[in-house]
């Protein structure tokens, strides 16, 4: 009794002692770097935002760095769609990127409700030591339009609020920020000692010696008339059957998310108006589908849309969809397009002989956005323990389906994911095991079918009989 009260007590107090001795590392680590140089290129020219940051980092401290902090305004961080980040070793042609994980991180928010993402070294940083990263971002739902409604002959001009100063929990020793925007009609920004415009391109820096999360907010204004295709929801099943193929059907709640349109629509001023480029509206939308996909099929509530393109090529195959109205600002369109694939070319068969689907995560449609996607993986009849691999977040949940050859119904893999962006487009695979007795239970439930007819229709003639002697 005694030596477990004094052990436990013991125990106690080493915790106490690790913990703060941890924390206390923690801590000195992530104030023991700066950061030499900063260069921050921001995208601009989409409606999804791309900006990439190399950051040269140093450790000045006197222990080793395992991790480094990335830091965001809160109101950027709700619009974060994709974040990467690598370490890059080598010089110009003969760079290599040498991946590394990013997440959340679990430690305290910084001044201002600043967020931070860790990104974890893999090579431990040593005293005195600096490594090049690569960190890659993308922003959605970040340009606002002004004025907020327009009409059909005027250009949208758009509003973005940024920092001219790379935010960071680090003291920034040299750095540089660039925007790009789509054309070089910008209408105003906000001037700051540097500030150089050439074209399309506006700079801001270099600045020299700012301490850690400096912030410097600047407005820019300027024409963006690319197609802000956001698809508010999206549901894809992909259902998997043992016959030999693989059908996918996709249904859109398509929006475009720009300004406002403001009064009638005219066709004829509309036409003239396409060859100039200068309308915010979309005719077309561009899916990529895999290559060798066939029976494809595009209709809306009213019936089938003639007006689609298939583009079978060697590499890829594209489907060229053009809904039945142009999209103004406000404006939507729901629709549903189904096709069908080899499903030798995404069902495969692992070492322990189970069974994976591989297949590509995310909306086909370029420079799309996908507020919530919802992917059903439909497996046969008789899987059993999926598991699903995928390189991000997903909220996983399990449901069953019945359709009319089903014996006991079919398992659904379902995968949900906000916030959706082109880079999600990687594939991702559902596992599971299949016991090839159920690849008779649908023939079993067709020849029985059959059977019961020709029962039904024996008696059925007997009974005839018998009422025509009597
Ligand atoms: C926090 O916000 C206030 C008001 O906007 C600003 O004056 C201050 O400089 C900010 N502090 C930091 C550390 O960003
Ligand atoms: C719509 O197209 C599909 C595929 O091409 C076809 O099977 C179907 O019969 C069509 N439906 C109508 C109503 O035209
Ligand atoms: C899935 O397919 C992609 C190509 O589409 C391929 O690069 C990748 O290696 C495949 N993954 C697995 C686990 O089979």
């Amino acid at each position: 009794m005694e030596s477990v009260g004094v052990s436990s007590r013991l125990c106690f107090i080493l915790c106490v002692f690790f913990s703060a001795y941890f924390f206390a590392g923690v801590r000195s680590s992530s104030a023991e770097l700066q950061i030499l140089n900063a260069e921050r290129r921001v995208d601009l020219s989409s409606h999804i935002i791309r900006v990439s940051l190399t950051l040269k980092v140093e450790n000045i401290g006197t222990t080793p760095a395992s991790e480094l902090l990335l830091a965001f305004p809160p109101k950027q961080v709700d619009h974060l769609a994709w974040i990467q980040a690598a370490a890059v070793t080598g010089k110009r042609k003969k760079k290599t990127f040498l991946p590394l994980d990013v997440k959340p991180s679990t430690g305290p928010d910084g001044p201002n409700g600043t967020k931070h993402y860790s990104v974890t070294l893999v090579n431990k940083l040593g005293s005195g030591e600096s490594v090049t990263l690569e960190v890659l971002y993308v922003l959605t739902h970040s340009l606002e339009p002004f004025p907020v409604e327009i009409s059909q002959a005027e250009s949208q001009l758009v509003y973005y609020h940024d920092s001219a100063l790379v935010l960071s929990p680090y003291p920034i020793k040299s750095q540089e920020t660039s925007f790009r925007t789509p054309t070089s009609r910008v209408e105003s920004f906000t001037r700051l000692e540097p500030t150089d415009r050439s074209g399309t391109e506006l700079k801001y820096g270099p600045y020299e010696d700012r301490p850690s999360y400096s912030f410097n907010p600047i407005l820019l204004h300027f024409e963006n008339n690319n197609p802000f295709a956001v698809v508010e929801e999206l549901v894809r099943e992909i259902e998997i059957s043992h016959w030999g193929n693989l059908q996918v059907t996709e249904h859109y709640k398509l929006a475009h998310a720009g300004a406002r349109q403001k009064g009638g629509f005219s066709r004829v001023d509309y036409q003239s108006r396409q060859h100039f480029g200068s309308s915010a509206s979309f005719k077309h939308l561009l899916a990529e589908l895999p290559l060798r996909v066939h029976s494809v099929y595009y209709r809306d509530d009213i019936g089938n849309i003639s007006s689609s393109r298939l583009l079978i090529g060697s590499k890829k195959s594209e489907l060229l969809i053009e809904p039945r109205y142009p999209l103004f600002g406000g404006w939507k369109a729901t629709f549903v397009i189904g096709y069908g694939v080899p499903i030798q070319d995404f069902l495969f068969e692992s070492a322990d002989g189970a069974r994976y689907l591989n297949y590509s995560f995310g909306c086909p449609f370029a420079e799309t956005v996908v507020d919530k996607l919802t992917i059903k993986v439909v497996l046969p009849e008789g899987s059993e323990d999926p598991s699903v691999v995928v390189p991000f977040d997903v909220q996983q949940s399990l449901e069953k389906k019945h359709s009319y050859l089903d014996v006991v119904g079919r398992t659904v893999v379902v995968l949900e994911k906000r916030n959706v962006v082109p880079d999600h487009n990687t594939p991702f695979q559902v596992h599971y095991k299949f016991n090839p007795i159920f690849m008779l239970a649908e023939p079993l439930m067709l020849v029985s079918a059959f059977f019961f007819v020709f029962l039904a229709t024996t008696v059925y003639l007997h009974m005839d009989l018998a009422i025509r002697k009597s």
